[in-house]
């Protein structure tokens, strides 16, 4: 491999060096560039362009791998618990046994919020979307726990992972109407979430293992994902030096959006659409299709997988396991498998090389625990703010980190004269 690319511009060369990765991605260095010859990048959705270096996760999309710090996806899912991937993806290694003890502790012991924080709620109407509650939530964490010294990055560290599933179970309580339920500490973070969420003051909800487990995977699944657009959003924050809970309330509200995160309500409003208007299957791949029809399936696509994505492979198996487990027939399961076989044989899709992704089966399997829709984003949050904390914290001990700042092609007005308003057309 050469250690310098040759970019021709205007009959003049520049050398742009050359960087390649552990896992041979090869990288040209364009930091240069507009010194010597004037001339910027330009990648609209920056699908060419390299944000940043980074240790943290590895997605190879032609091959449908991904690993956290070097541990396959498919490891990590099948044997490990979620506060150690989430230490993984943090501090770089699996935790010891003392330190997954002392982890685990520290999740147990800062999952109650503030009880003035509770008073917030009181200002959100019912029907506030839960995300909406949870990027005002994390945000106000900060004029809680102001950011000190590196002494408080730990303890913020934990305090966001282990409250934000608080602040989560809290916003489904305050849809529905029912008093808030404290954390217990004899219970694992994921069957405290559930507890939170499913208990009520005159009857404690029994933790269900098959839920449990499913919740770790779920979990797990979306830790992380490397430069994705909300990962990618905590890092422009971060990079301003923003405090952790603005930097990850940004990667929150990035994560809503249908196109990202949001994505696992709409494919249930999407199968639970056509399965009411009767199950018509190809006319809604044949609207899928049709550029002058804006409707998309969501669930299908990605900008880096062009194979599959491992973990829809796994949630698709996961979906099935506990339906079963759970005695749950729900129809959209099996109107999403016949939707998966009729666009994986369509040329359309296989040409774009679209695919099921994390969110085609995720909110089936929420549906089946019992969490309603508008709460899938946020669970899709849940999983992710280990990662979100992982690249806040890369990016901020990066000894040569700066500002992200983009620049840009400017295609408005050239210099023009102020002209009064009563001289105007
Ligand atoms: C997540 O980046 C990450 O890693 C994200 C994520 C993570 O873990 O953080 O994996 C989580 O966000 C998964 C994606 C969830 N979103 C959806 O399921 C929404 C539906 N998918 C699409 O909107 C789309 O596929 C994206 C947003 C996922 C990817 O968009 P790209 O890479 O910009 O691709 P594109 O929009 O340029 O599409 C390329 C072509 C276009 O057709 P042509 O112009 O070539 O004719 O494929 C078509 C698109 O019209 N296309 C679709 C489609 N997705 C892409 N056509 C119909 N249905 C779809 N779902």
């Amino acid at each position: 491999m050469d250690d310098a690319a040759k970019l021709v511009l205007n009959g003049q060369e520049y050398p742009l060096p050359v960087v390649v990765g552990s896992e041979n991605e090869v990288g040209v260095d364009v930091s240069r560039l507009r010194g010597e010859s004037g001339a910027i990048t330009l990648d609209s959705g920056y699908a060419n362009t390299g944000s940043c270096k980074s240790a943290i996760t590895f997605i190879d999309g032609e091959q449908g791998i991904l690993r956290y710090r070097g541990y396959p996806i498919e490891q990590l899912a099948e044997k490990a618990r979620f506060p150690e991937v989430a230490y993984l993806l943090i501090y770089g290694e699996l935790p010891n046994a003392g330190q997954l003890d002392k982890f685990r502790q520290d999740l147990t012991y800062h999952s109650m919020i503030h009880e003035d924080m509770k008073k917030f709620f009181e200002g959100f109407r019912h029907t506030a979307h839960p995300m909406a509650i949870l990027s005002a939530m994390v945000t106000s964490m900060s004029s809680y726990y102001p950011e000190t010294d590196e002494d408080d990055e730990y303890l913020n560290i934990v305090r966001l992972l282990a409250k934000t599933k608080t602040i989560a179970a809290y916003a489904y309580k305050k849809a529905i109407g029912q008093p808030f339920v404290y954390p217990q500490n004899s219970l694992s973070y994921c069957a405290n979430f559930l507890h939170m969420m499913f208990s009520v003051p005159a009857e404690p909800y029994e933790v269900d293992p098959v839920l449990e487990d499913v919740l770790n995977v779920l979990l797990i699944l979306h830790a992380d994902h490397e430069q994705n657009c909300s990962t990618s959003t905590v890092r422009m924050v971060g990079s301003s030096q923003a405090n952790l809970y603005a930097s990850i309330s940004a990667g929150i509200c990035a994560l809503w959006g249908p196109l990202h995160g949001g994505a696992n309500q709409k494919v249930i409003e999407m199968l639970s659409m056509i399965q009411a208007d009767g199950g018509d299957l190809k006319k809604y791949v044949d609207k899928a299709k049709d550029k002058d029809d804006p409707f998309r399936l969501f669930g299908f696509g990605h900008r880096v997988y062009k194979n599959f994505d491992p973990r829809a492979t796994i949630l698709r198996k996961a979906a099935t396991n506990v339906l079963d487990r759970l005695g749950v027939d729900d129809p959209t399961l099996d109107i999403a498998r016949q939707l998966e076989e009729i666009a994986l044989e369509d040329e359309y899709f296989v040409e774009r090389n679209l695919y099921p992704n994390v969110d085609f089966y995720s909110g089936i399997i929420y549906r089946a625990m019992g969490i309603p829709t508008d709460m899938f984003t946020v669970m899709f949050a849940l999983g992710r703010l280990p990662g979100w904390i992982g690249h806040w914290k890369e990016l901020r001990e990066d000894p040569k980190g700066r500002i992200n700042r983009p620049r840009q092609i400017y295609t408005g007005a050239v210099e023009r004269d102020f002209v009064p308003v009563d001289q105007r057309g």
